[in-house]
């Protein structure tokens, strides 16, 4: 996918959480041994050390993998932003990040519009490829155009079957901002075990996750599904031999339970 300000991602990565250093840097050997290029960590996750040792160990060269992390609220702020970027390109041993993200916009500390303005500036200086928000509503988004003329590559929410998200993507296609999913298999729980999803799955000889992040490509989603293990990496990347129709489509997303289902990100986050 081409993103706005110009950097090329792939569509679908690996999420990293919850892996400790040791499961990142060996589920990224592996990861990449099977295709993957993407790769999604945070601060919060405790794990940046582990995915840097991972990308340096995998023997893919840096510029063919993407590297996505996510700062934390205490650094909310331009100068904060800047030293959140020292900190983790430390801790990962890279000298640049392809997408740099806001993790939560904290509406209660009110910075999110000078953190966007920081990552704006490390753009500027060739220091990430990419800006992210991650768990910004339209709302927070709307104020962050406004007042800094700035628009977020990506903005990366919790998005699967059981919250489709739809005010969010439109926003987003309007703005030229990519969608990213996480908890997108549902954290791998009862949305696989929809019949509806089971059917559709049995019908293409494929399996209910392959399913789901399918329906997440056919949406023109990006998507980062976590798999520690090597099968279901491998499963979650092969979906590119099949094709659900817009009927199939339709159903996956009739599942929706609504914004209420989701992680308030006026009140919660770090
Ligand atoms: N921005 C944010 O605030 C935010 C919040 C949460 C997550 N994220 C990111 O998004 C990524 C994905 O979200 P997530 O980890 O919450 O949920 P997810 O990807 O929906 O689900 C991961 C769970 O599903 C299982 N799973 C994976 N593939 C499967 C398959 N083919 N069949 C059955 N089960 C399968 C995994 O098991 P195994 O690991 O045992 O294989 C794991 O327990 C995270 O890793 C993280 O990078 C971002």
């Amino acid at each position: 996918m081409v993103l706005r300000h110009g950097a090329q991602m792939p569509q679908l990565g690996l999420g990293t959480w919850p892996m400790s250093n040791k499961e990142a840097e060996r589920a990224i050997v592996t990861a990449t041994e099977v295709g993957y290029r993407l790769f999604d960590t945070a601060y919060a996750y405790g794990n940046e050390e582990g995915v840097g040792r991972g990308l340096r160990a995998c023997g893919v060269s840096r510029e063919e993998l993407f590297l996505t992390t996510k700062l934390n609220g205490e650094w909310h702020g331009i100068e904060g932003v800047a030293d959140a970027w020292t900190a983790a390109t430390k801790r990962l041993g890279v000298d640049y990040i392809d997408l740099f993200m806001i993790h939560w916009p904290l509406p209660r500390q009110d910075r999110y519009v000078d953190a966007v303005r920081g990552l704006a500036k490390l753009l500027e200086d060739g220091r990430v490829r990419a800006i992210g928000a991650s768990n910004f509503k339209p709302a927070h988004l709307d104020r962050v155009i406004a007042e800094s003329g700035i628009a977020p590559d990506v903005n990366q929410i919790q998005l699967s079957p059981y919250t489709t998200r739809d005010e969010a993507r439109a926003y987003h296609a309007e703005h030229g901002i990519v969608t990213q999913s996480w908890s997108l298999l549902g954290l791998g729980r009862e949305l696989l075990r929809e019949p509806v999803i089971v059917e559709i799955a049995e019908r293409h000889n494929k399996s209910a996750a392959q399913v789901v992040v399918r329906w997440h490509i056919q949406l023109g989603l990006s998507v980062v599904p976590k798999a520690a293990n090597p099968q279901r990496m491998v499963e979650n990347i092969d979906v590119y031999d099949f094709e659900l129709s817009d009927e199939e489509v339709a159903a996956l997303s009739a599942l929706d339970r609504g914004e209420a289902f989701t992680d308030d990100s006026d009140v919660m986050g770090h």
